[in-house]
């Protein structure tokens, strides 16, 4: 059988989402009643799991994932590793895939876990890549949104970095599939890119640019705020919000805005954008959200080894 892996939101078929939001709900279900009941699905299989950037979540839940599935995890440090003497992505990739049954990779590179799966015989799975796609979001986030309104084709409003944001790439190019429509909410230099606004429009999904929240509050069933990415700006921008901070800032005033039957949601981490004050209200989602990643990601590894 073909090796499958998921480096981009294209890799599966739209009938396959389904599926993995139906067996997501299952798991979730499943294990609310015995915490035990998947731990015989990897028995014996060990993932590994190599991170060049940054992350709380993603590997966490990875890890949870695994755990919670009966495998294990080889978590490759890279701050110790010969990486330091100049080891290549492609051949580090190869010693950590080497006597395991999946590899996950996070990396600065844009392209960079499509060469990698072209050199191992295992699935790869992309777990943010660069400025460009962060697919395994994409699919619990719109897992959290199939689970809060029972349906896909939800107006989701995008706010933040999107220029830099790879969650929002993905998610517009996910829901634009599942038949969602989008509102980009940012400053006109942190805009969407064009590429990712022409893929969503090719599928009939309808995309408008905003540089307020307000002007679109009120028909929003999703909010999804995401942080300025400062690692990735150009200098004189990354200047211009170290003193001025965020462009945006959500906070209760912007929800009051909102309707009753929505949700914000963020793929955190959060820094200023998203006011701690609104965690106490019943459409703050984040968190959930968050949660969700450890059963998507358990519903994905299943799939990909055909399990
Ligand atoms: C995001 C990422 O790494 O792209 N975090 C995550 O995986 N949940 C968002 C971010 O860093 O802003």
């Amino acid at each position: 059988m073909a090796i499958r892996s998921y480096i981009s939101v294209d890799d599966f078929a739209t009938e396959e989402f389904l599926q993995l939001f139906t067996h997501t709900a299952e798991i979730k279900k499943n294990l609310a009643m015995n915490r035990a009941a998947y731990l015989d699905k990897l028995c014996g299989i060990l993932g590994g799991m190599m991170f060049y950037e940054p992350s709380t979540r993603t590997s966490g839940s990875f890890e949870k994932a695994v755990k919670r599935l009966g495998g294990q995890l080889y978590d490759f440090n890279i701050a110790a590793s010969s990486v330091a003497k100049g080891e290549s992505v492609l051949d580090t990739a190869c010693m950590v895939a080497g006597g395991t049954e999946f590899l996950i990779v996070r990396h600065p590179q844009q392209g960079i876990g499509r060469q990698i799966a072209n050199v191992i015989n295992i699935p790869v799975i992309n777990a943010g890549e660069g400025t460009g796609e962060h697919p395994t979001q994409a699919l619990l986030d719109m897992y959290t949104i199939w689970e809060r309104f029972n349906k896909t084709q939800v107006r989701i409003g995008l706010m933040g970095d999107l220029l830099h944001g790879r969650t929002c790439h993905s998610l517009i190019k996910l829901g634009a599939r599942l038949g969602a429509h989008f509102f980009c909410i940012a400053p006109i230099a942190l805009q969407m890119p064009k590429e990712y606004i022409a893929y969503a429009e090719s599928l009939g999904c309808i995309v408008s640019a905003h540089e307020t929240a307000e002007e679109v509050a009120g028909e929003l069933d999703v909010l999804y705020i995401t942080r300025l990415q400062k690692e990735r700006l150009p200098q004189a921008l990354r200047s211009q919000y170290e003193i001025e901070g965020s462009p945006y800032n959500v906070t209760p005033a912007l929800l009051a805005h909102m309707p009753v039957e929505s949700i914000v949601m963020h793929p955190l981490p959060r820094v200023d954008e998203l006011s701690v004050e609104c965690d106490t209200d019943p459409r703050a989602w984040y968190f959930k959200q968050a949660e969700n990643g450890i059963y998507t990601r358990m519903a994905l590894i299943q799939h990909l080894l055909s399990l």
